[in-house]
C-alpha cells in the first residue's frame, strides 16, 4: 500500500514546515489538513455563515471547493471556491474560527473521504490533529510533534513581529493554551498522540535537526 507519514501534534510545535521539507527532501504529496478546516472558515465568512449555526456550516463544508495548487519551488497557493485564499487562511481569525467549526463532528466527516484522497503513490505526508488516529489509523509511519507552550509562543512572536504584527509573548502564551485546551478537550478527535506514534519533542531544537528526526523515523 501507498506509504504514508502522519505528522500530529499542538498549533506551532512545526508541523507544517517540517512537513513541508520532509515530503520535498522524500518526493511524497503533501497534505495539510488544517487547511481545509481554515478554508471551510474562510468560505463560512464569506457566505455570511453564523459561526454558531451548525447546520448552515455543515452546508457550507459540503459546498465549499478547495483546491491546493502544489508546484515544485513556489509556495503552497490554496483556491476556495476559485479565489486565492492562501494568505487570509494564515490569519489569527481563520485559525480561531476553524477551531470552532472543526468541533462540529458532521464537519469532520464530511472531510473524511477528501482527505483520504491524497493517499496516492509514491507517498503522503500530512499534518494535523488526527491524521494518525482517525484519517490515516493504518499510516506505515507516524509521528508526533511538541515543543514547549514557551517555544511555541516565542516561535509565533517572531512570525508576527516579521510580518509587522503587533502583539506581545504573553498574549499569544494564552491563546496557545487556550487553543491546546479546546483542541485536547473537545469531544470528537480531541489531540492526542496515536499509541504507536514517535514523539519528537522540538524544544530547542532547528528546522533541520527535527527533519532530520522524522527522516530517521521513515528510514529506519
Ligand atoms: O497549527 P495551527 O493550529 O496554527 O493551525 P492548523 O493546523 O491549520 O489548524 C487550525 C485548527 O483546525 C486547529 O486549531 C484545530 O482545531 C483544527 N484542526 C483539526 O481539528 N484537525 C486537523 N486535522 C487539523 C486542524
Amino acid at each position: 500500500s501507498t506509504p504514508i507519514l502522519t505528522i500530529d501534534g499542538p498549533s506551532g510545535s512545526g508541523k507544517g514546515t517540517i512537513s513541508r521539507i520532509v515530503a520535498q527532501q522524500l518526493g511524497w504529496h503533501y497534505l495539510d489538513s488544517g487547511a481545509l478546516y481554515r478554508a471551510v472558515a474562510v468560505a463560512a465568512g464569506w457566505a455570511d455563515v453564523d459561526l454558531a449555526d451548525p447546520s448552515a456550516l455543515v452546508r457550507c463544508t459540503f459546498d465549499t471547493d478547495i483546491r491546493f495548487v502544489d508546484e515544485p519551488g513556489h509556495e503552497l497557493k490554496i483556491l476556495v471556491n476559485g479565489a486565492d485564499a492562501t494568505l487570509e487562511l494564515r490569519t489569527e481569525t481563520a485559525g480561531a474560527a476553524a477551531s470552532a467549526i472543526a468541533a462540529i463532528p458532521e464537519v469532520r466527516s464530511a472531510l473524511v473521504e477528501r482527505q483520504r484522497r491524497f493517499a496516492r503513490e509514491p507517498g503522503l505526508v500530512t499534518d494535523g490533529r488526527d491524521m494518525g488516529t482517525v484519517i490515516f489509523p493504518n499510516a506505515r509511519y507516524k509521528v508526533f510533534l511538541t515543543a514547549s507552550a514557551k517555544e511555541r509562543a516565542e516561535r509565533r512572536y517572531k512570525q508576527l513581529i516579521d510580518k509587522g504584527v503587533s502583539v506581545t509573548i504573553d498574549g499569544l502564551l494564552r491563546e496557545i493554551l487556550a487553543r491546546d485546551a479546546r483542541d485536547s478537550q473537545r469531544t470528537v478527535a480531541p489531540l492526542r498522540p496515536a499509541p504507536d506514534a514517535a514523539h519528537v519533542d522540538t524544544t530547542g531544537l532547528s528546522i533541520q535537526e527535527v527533519v532530520e528526526q522524522v527522516l530517521s523515523v521513515v528510514r529506519s
